[in-house]
């Protein structure tokens, strides 16, 4: 039974945590002072919003924290939509007792993708084939004033994962298998998203989020613990030399710029499930690494410790879980939370340093201040960043083969044949986490601009461009000087990616072949998320870029096909020859030892 202070047993109340002119500090002290336990527990809670069963509860239970999970979209899915929708939760929380504003949380890891008409830039992947740190964050400050436009406070973003094999779903969403490059431009990342938001100008920051804490990226094939799945959460080898030399290294530099919160991953590390492990989050991250941030888990984690809920409520609440992605259900969450600190299970004391960790992400957030929103509505998709987001397709853009320098493409280029799957489908280009979690196949997302529509605009009226998804073209057009079959992978988010074969389609493999039949010469672009098998296939093109998943702004791949901007990108991580070589070590060393076709860093310049 939960035993509710009855109204006269609240302790006295002070508004001094109200005060914007006192030090964050002692804001929080004040605050938690005058909280009973439940509207502690409460800001322990993070809720998926259709779970939310009275939008009251916001106010009755004292919920910290409202997510969208991938897809989770208003019914009106416009940037007024979610204005009314975030600000009618948050509007909620500020009717509690002591008024304390919930955070609102969205995957915007390559944008506000959620929103067709938002900008989506580049994901990650492409980013780090960029190596540029000033761009990353400024890709960042993009995004969060998208994010701020929709009143949205947090992004759990940016992903600091280090993907050592191509098999895995996920590797699109990481920087680079490169530690040293992940922490430049995560902590680039949350500088942009969360602290560089110029103060008092009504744009308030966005709380970002290192994730997914710790070894996500080194799990090994067939463990995974979702019988749909083969690596994505599955268990990474509890190796301590690569932890430290390996995977901490990028958290480190992104929380010594400032991230006021860490997401703990769905795999394991040996056979420990990461929310369960005291060592990884005490005694490491909050100890060795000092991190004075909160600790969120990652969806229905905690529950998947041993499927107990009471019991892995504890184990995760003590080893330093501070807000807990439940994400449904918040009754049985504060229940479970205050009987175990009422047998002295989880002690009040760690209660607290969950509870103050929260309320001073939120303070230094600018949440309980009343900071004018004055970011406009049409920021979201302006052409401003659709400019930045065609700027970081163009520096995202690797080029790995060209013979005869064939790229950029003469000005005397006549006839161009396009084909292939991916040429004119923003949706491809997109990939997911836009729109929908598993992304949108087709045309389909405003303001995105195709790589086929981009070609065309770039030609102009010096080549004839003509589109044939399947490469077959009409015999009387004659051969073309050059054909460009851009090809790749379908969107897909989480294990929904992970495959023993990642390689081109046979679909895709006809196209090219019927193009290289009515082509003088054959560039081949490959849409996608991650480097695919194509050692049997390369020696028959002329030209091989790679363009990863662009996003919107499509027309940043024809700026390098016809030299308005130049081909400056790298790849972020090794391109393997074989599945055999799988997982491939950060230091290049394959499982069995051949040689990689491409090694990490190869990147043709022109
Ligand atoms: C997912 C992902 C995580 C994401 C979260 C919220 O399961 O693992 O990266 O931030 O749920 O959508």
């Amino acid at each position: 039974m939960f035993v509710y202070l009855s109204v006269n047993q609240f302790p006295p109340y002070s508004d001094r945590y109200r005060d914007s002119s006192l030090p964050t500090a002692e804001r929080v002290e004040d605050l938690l002072a005058q909280m009973t336990l439940q509207e502690k527990i409460g800001q322990m809670a993070l809720i998926e919003k259709n779970s939310i069963s009275e939008t009251d509860d916001i106010r009755a239970y004292g919920l910290g924290a409202l997510l969208s999970g991938g897809g989770g979209n208003p019914e009106n899915n416009t940037v007024a939509g979610w204005q009314t929708m975030v600000n009618g939760f948050t509007d909620i929380s500020r009717t509690s007792r002591l008024g304390i504003p919930i955070l609102y949380g969205v995957d915007a890891n390559h944008g506000h993708g959620n929103i067709p008409g938002a900008t989506i830039f580049p994901h990650f992947i492409g980013l780090g084939a960029t190596g540029d740190v000033d761009l990353v964050e400024r890709v960042a400050r993009a995004t969060a004033e998208e994010l701020v436009a929709t009143n949205i406070s947090w992004s759990f973003s940016p992903t600091l994962d280090m993907p050592q094999d191509i098999r895995w779903g996920r590797v699109y969403e990481t920087f680079s298998d490169d530690p040293a490059l992940v922490g430049r431009l995560g902590a680039a990342y949350v500088r942009g998203l969360q602290n560089n938001a110029p103060k008092n100008t009504g744009t308030p920051s966005v709380l970002a989020t290192l994730k997914h804490y710790v070894g996500a990226g080194g799990m090994q094939w067939g463990t995974s613990s979702n019988e749909d799945f083969s690596i994505d959460q599955g268990a990474t080898p509890a190796d301590i030399a690569l932890l430290h030399d390996l995977y901490l290294p990028p958290f480190q530099e992104s929380i010594q710029s400032g991230a006021l919160s860490v997401m703990v991953g769905l795999n394991s590390w040996g056979d420990t499930k990461i929310a369960a492990s005291s060592y990884l989050i005490q005694d490491v991250l909050k100890g060795e690494l000092g991190f004075k941030g909160f600790v969120v888990s990652d969806w229905y984690g905690v529950y998947e410790i041993s499927g107990n809920t009471y019991a892995d409520t504890v184990t995760a609440v003590n080893a330093g879980v501070d807000m807990v992605m439940l994400p449904y259900n918040y009754k049985t969450f504060v229940r479970n939370v205050a009987t175990a600190v009422q047998t002295g299970a989880i002690s009040e004391s760690r209660i607290d340093d969950a509870v103050r960790r929260i309320l001073s992400a939120k303070f230094k957030l600018g949440l309980f201040d009343e900071i004018q929103n004055q970011v406009p509505t049409e920021t979201v998709g302006s052409d401003e960043h659709h400019q930045l987001a065609r700027e970081a397709v163009a520096k995202s853009f690797v080029l790995l083969k060209n013979d005869e320098n064939l790229l950029p493409l003469s000005p005397t280029t006549q006839s161009i044949f396009v084909a292939g799957s991916a040429a004119d489908n923003v949706g491809r280009q997109a990939g997911a986490w836009t729109v929908e979690w598993q992304g949108v196949d087709g045309n389909v997302i405003p303001n995105g601009v195709s790589i086929l529509a981009g070609i065309q605009n770039a030609a102009g009226g010096n080549a004839d461009i003509t589109f044939n998804e399947n490469g077959v073209f009409s015999p009387e057009l004659g051969m073309a000087d050059v054909g460009i079959a851009v090809v790749g992978e379908k969107p897909y988010a989480e294990g929904w990616g992970d495959t023993a074969e990642p390689t081109l389609s046979q679909e895709d493999r006809e196209t090219i072949q019927n193009l290289s039949k009515v082509s003088k010469k054959v560039v081949v672009i490959l849409v996608t998320g991650r480097p695919l098998v194509i050692t049997d296939d390369i020696q028959n093109w002329d030209a091989l870029g790679v363009a990863w998943l662009p996003g919107s702004a499509g027309e940043g791949i024809a700026d390098v096909l016809f030299g308005t901007a130049k081909i400056t990108g790298a790849l972020p991580l090794p391109w393997p020859a074989s599945i055999q070589q799988l997982p491939i070590a950060t230091d290049g060393s394959t499982r069995d030892g051949s040689p990689v076709l491409f090694e990490r860093y190869f990147g043709l310049k022109r």
